[in-house]
């Protein structure tokens, strides 16, 4: 595995090598001779900030995921702040696992999980990996440009190996597993040993990893891959998710004893501002306090 990642790391650095030149425009030999050449300047993000990785440095990523693009956003500051409550509840783990889910589609897990990688990456000796486990509707390919199989799909049904699954992204310690080729019956994939081995597996190697899942009320997915991790993290999104269903789905997570780490309230004030993604985390409890969870 370790092997494995230092190959990933050399591919990702030549990849970046030959991005370099491709793009470095022709020097025109009169320029040779100019004392103070000006600087490259990355394009701002139009709000005056500079990025300290604009998008510039990441143009396969979707803009959406704020969390790459735009260090200095009141997004990401958000997201680093759900970041620093999780680290404090999950203080004692080298390896967090955490499944983000919410009651249905639209609420916002996929953006959630996206940025949140994204922001748990900006730290470089962090090593971070975000899995698609949406196994009935993956869009992650879609936001960090990549290949949708093989996948962790393909993995489960032994059609690919783990170092086929991995994909590097542009940032160096950001690593993905994309959904794979969508399977007949993703729970009984999700609920397999060869799921249980990976994440053993992968935990060796990663100090996070966050995997996007489906609705928790329509499908059994999220539970059913929550039981391998530490922790889940519920989505709900200002103005959409009916209240019904959250408290629906706070009940099924009681009920099976799965460790909640948070809430995170999702779109929150948007209507009041013309910023989007405004995030607010409210932590529910120490997961170790929580009925059948396992260290
Ligand atoms: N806070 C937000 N502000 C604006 N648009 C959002 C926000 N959160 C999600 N969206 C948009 O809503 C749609 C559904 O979000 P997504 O993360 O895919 O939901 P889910 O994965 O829960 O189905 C996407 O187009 C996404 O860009
Ligand atoms: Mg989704």
């Amino acid at each position: 595995m370790a092997r494995m990642l230092d190959a990933l790391e050399r591919a990702r650095k030549e990849r970046e090598q030959k991005l370099e030149t491709d793009t470095a425009p022709a020097q025109p030999e009169a320029a040779a001779a100019d004392p103070a050449p000006a600087a490259a300047t990355p394009p701002g993000n139009g709000n005056g900030n500079t990025p300290s990785r604009a998008a510039a440095f990441h143009p396969e990523i979707d803009e959406r995921v704020v969390g790459v693009h735009d260090l200095q956003s009141p997004v990401t500051e958000q997201i680093r702040l759900i970041r620093t409550n999780l680290e404090s509840v999950l203080a004692d783990y080298h390896s967090r696992s955490i499944v983000v889910t919410s009651p249905g589609v639209g609420d916002g897990k996929t953006m959630v999980s996206a940025n949140l990688a994204g922001v748990l990456a900006d730290d470089p000796a962090t090593k971070v990996l975000l899995i698609d486990a949406d196994l009935r509707g993956p869009v992650q390919h879609k936001l960090f440009g990549l290949r949708q199989t093989p996948g962790l799909a393909d993995y489960l049904q032994g059609r690919a190996t783990i170092e086929q699954t991995i994909q590097m992204t542009s940032l160096p310690n950001l690593h993905v597993i994309t959904a794979g080729h969508l399977p007949p019956k993703p729970p009984v994939l999700l609920g397999s040993e060869w799921m249980q081995a990976l994440l053993g597996e992968l935990q060796k190697t990663y100090h996070w990893i966050v995997i996007d899942t489906p609705p928790l009320l329509a499908v059994t997915d999220a539970t059913v891959v929550a039981r391998e991790c530490v922790g889940l993290i519920l989505v709900v999104r200002m103005g959409k998710t009916p209240r019904t269903l959250i408290e629906r789905a706070q009940g099924m997570l009681a009920e099976m004893r799965l460790p909640v780490l948070g809430c995170i309230l999702n779109d929150f004030a948007s209507q009041q501002r013309s910023d989007h993604y405004y995030y607010r985390y409210y932590k529910d409890k120490d997961p170790r306090e929580a009925d059948g969870f396992r260290a």
